[in-house]
């Protein structure tokens, strides 16, 4: 076969393979193997590295994508030093993921603020960079899917969807109560996700103020049985990180000596 027949080989066989990258640019990598004078195992283990790479990245794009994440928080961005309340050896162990591994919960408490939908999304882009598949929803929409779906007859299908990600964010629990149909979908959510994935809820009302949200204590108490019983709580009893930025611009609220 001559250079350009098996060259087109190359081609057809990568594009079978779906090494569809790492096809784009075999041609220059070649040429560059040959100007580096690169051995047979160097260039192909470049090649080969290039395309373990890409597809990482279009991996971890379509699962950002997939995740439903409204801003991009990373936890290299989170400030621990201004959130005193939050220890580092917690905030690193977090970090190596393995509460994901373990399926364990993470609740994060606090008031408006404090970093919780942050560090939420931090954890949720640092598992969905391992691999990880991660959905983002808020507590409203939550409900507000789990009803739509009740009344059109697919709630089962719903249910399936979010049991099925290694990690869902539940966020902003408490901002708006729950109703009675609310309260026991959630429970069902919660129940089907039991011990088999992660789920990171944030609120703003302590464990004892969940049965006002969810409407219902009995309910509350089998939601909350459930997501503590292999669960991780940070409990951020800091100052918001909004009013700090505010402070810096002159902005104070509440005014100095005033009421709010
Ligand atoms: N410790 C921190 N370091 C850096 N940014 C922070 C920190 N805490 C909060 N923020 C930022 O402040 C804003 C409010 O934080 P957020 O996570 O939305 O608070 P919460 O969900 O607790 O109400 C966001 O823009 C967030 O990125
Ligand atoms: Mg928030």
């Amino acid at each position: 076969m001559s250079d350009s027949h098996t060259l087109e080989h190359i081609h057809e066989n990568m594009l079978k393979l779906k090494m569809f990258s790492s096809e784009k640019i075999i041609d220059s990598q070649l040429e560059q193997a040959v100007s580096r004078s690169l051995s047979t195992t160097e260039m192909l283990d470049s090649i080969l590295d290039y395309e373990v790479k890409s597809r990482r990245t279009t991996a971890i794009d379509t699962r950002m994508k997939l995740s439903g994440i409204p801003v991009r928080k990373t936890l290299e961005e989170f400030d621990l030093s201004f959130q005193p309340s939050i220890e580092r050896t917690l905030f690193d162990d977090l970090r190596t993921l393995r509460f994901i591994h373990n399926a364990d919960n993470l609740i994060l408490l606090g008031p408006p603020g404090v970093g919780k939908s942050h560090l939420a999304i931090g954890y949720g882009i640092a598992a969905i960079e391992a691999g990880f598949s991660v959905y983002y929803v808020t507590s409203v929409a939550m409900i507000d899917k789990l009803k739509k779906a009740n009344s059109r007859g697919t709630l089962e299908f719903a249910l399936k969807t979010l049991g099925k990600f290694k990690v869902l964010i539940i966020d902003e629990i408490g901002y708006l109560p729950m109703d009675k149909e609310g309260a026991h979908l959630f429970f069902q959510l919660v129940s089907r996700r039991y011990e088999k994935g992660t789920t990171i809820f944030t609120s703003n009302k302590s464990f004892s103020e969940w049965g006002e949200t969810l409407g219902d204590n009995i309910i509350a108490a089998a939601v909350l049985d459930r997501i503590l019983h292999h669960s991780i709580t940070m409990n951020i009893k800091g100052e918001s990180y909004r009013l700090k930025s505010r402070r810096k611009t002159g902005l104070t609220y509440p005014p100095p000596g005033g009421s709010a």
